[in-house]
C-alpha cells in the first residue's frame, strides 16, 4: 500500500527502513522523504513505523526468552 503518495513510499519500504535501523519519523523524513510535501501521510506513516517497531521488540523478546529456556 502506498503511504506517501507525494513521494511514492509504501508501507513495505517503511518497514524495510525500520529493519535497516530507522526508528523515528524524523529519520523517515530525512531518508525516505515521507511527510515532506503535503504531510497528509504523517499519521499513517507513524502508525506503520510504530507497529513495525513494536513487532520487532516483541520478536526480540520471544527470541531472548527461547534462548533462555534452551
Ligand atoms: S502524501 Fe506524504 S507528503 Fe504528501
Amino acid at each position: 500500500m502506498i503511504v506517501c503518495v507525494c513521494n511514492n513510499i509504501s508501507d513495505r519500504e517503511i518497514r524495510q527502513a525500520v529493519d535497516l535501523g530507522l526508528s523515528s519519523m524524523a529519520e523517515l523524513r530525512r531518508d525516505l522523504g515521507v511527510a515532506t510535501c503535503c504531510g497528509k501521510c504523517a499519521s499513517c506513516a507513524k502508525q506503520v513505523l510504530n507497529e513495525h517497531l513494536d513487532s520487532k521488540i516483541h520478536a526480540t523478546e520471544l527470541s531472548f526468552r527461547s534462548a533462555q529456556t534452551a
